[in-house]
């Protein structure tokens, strides 16, 4: 399984138009420490891609990832990228499905409650069905019932990316934090519906299994099952600490409350990653977090606990 790290930064980016911290201005004076909002490729089959969330980077994501690019033949428009995994419907995972309309066709594949968010209150349905032919797939969930093409049931929730591909794609419900604009949506009560979820790609030709999830507000049992038996984890590095935020002054919330469990402290993911077996790395950076600045001596931890922070054009190979 190829899966190649598009960006790794939190909503905004690093650096924010709009803002002038130490993160932000850091990476103005040295170009090589911006990050592009994070995103992950994935290879289904040979030559046939999907982005797990679509940011608003993401054509200049796909620009410098040349496995991604539209190969020269008789239909110059034919593009290796298949279709889009969302594991939310935040705006910094969404807002680029809208820039995807030049596509003839994509899916998007989405739980239940996202798929609403942003087909339906967001509009982005309507808006880009004059455009291009969007299919709308269901993120098998455990519990979730089985649909057309979806394993579905408890026992298998995973299900292949593309027809024939040994990828399978499954995901862990995580937690039900609402992306601010869709504050009166209701909560979902059927099994298997999530508004945030982790991911698990399998690929069942190796065996080879990867969690992907840039947003963790809370540590499920389920969570935790799935990332002890991942050979790769990638999780949320939003914040350093809880207190960050405030500090900061980026939001009057804890990193908890903002739906971010933090890396340290006592509910900090840190913790738990140290304990994994497999490759650990954080993506989903937050501008105002230590870590942007690669001199941080804050670095020197996550080195000694063995865990990594993703960089934008990493790539994995498992
Ligand atoms: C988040 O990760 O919490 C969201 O992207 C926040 C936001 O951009 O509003
Ligand atoms: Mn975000
Ligand atoms: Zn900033």
């Amino acid at each position: 399984m190829l899966l190649k790290v598009l960006g790794t930064a939190a909503g905004g980016g690093v650096p924010q138009w709009n803002c002038a911290c130490r993160g932000c201005a850091g990476a103005r004076a040295h170009p090589e420490r911006r990050r592009r909002h994070a995103s992950l490729a994935v290879e289904a089959a040979p030559g046939r891609w999907y982005v797990i969330n679509a940011t608003p980077d993401i054509a200049d994501q796909i620009e410098r990832c040349p496995a991604l690019h539209p190969r020269p033949g008789t239909d110059p428009r034919r593009t290796p990228l298949a279709g889009v995994v969302l594991t939310d419907a935040e705006l910094d995972h969404t807002l680029g499905l809208a820039r995807l309309r030049e596509a003839e066709r994509f899916e998007v594949i989405a739980a239940d409650p996202v798929r609403d968010a942003v087909r339906d209150r967001q509009g982005l349905g309507e808006l880009l069905a004059p455009y291009a032919d969007v299919t709308w797939r269901r993120l098998p969930l455990p519990g979730s019932p089985a649909g057309p093409g979806v394993a579905g049931g408890p026992d298998s929730p995973d299900e292949p990316l593309t027809p024939g591909s040994t990828v399978h794609v499954g995901a862990v419900p995580v937690s039900g934090k609402h992306p601010r604009y869709a504050a009166s949506a209701p909560q979902p009560t059927s099994p298997g519906a999530s508004w945030v979820v982790a991911l698990r790609l399998t690929d069942r030709a190796t065996g080879r299994t990867l969690v992907y999830a840039p947003a963790l507000g809370a540590w499920p049992d389920a969570l935790q099952a799935a990332v002890a038996e991942a050979d790769c984890v990638i999780v949320d590095g939003t914040f350093w600490d809880d207190e960050e935020p405030r500090a900061t002054g980026c939001s009057d919330r804890t990193a908890t409350a903002m739906g971010h469990l933090p890396i340290t402290g006592p509910n900090g993911t840190a913790r738990r990653l140290a304990g994994l077996p497999g490759r650990r790395l954080y993506t989903h950076l937050n501008n105002t977090n230590p870590l942007v600045d690669p001199d941080a001596p804050q670095h020197k931890e996550l080195i000694r606990l063995g865990i990594e922070v993703a960089a934008d054009g990493t790539e994995i190979v498992l």
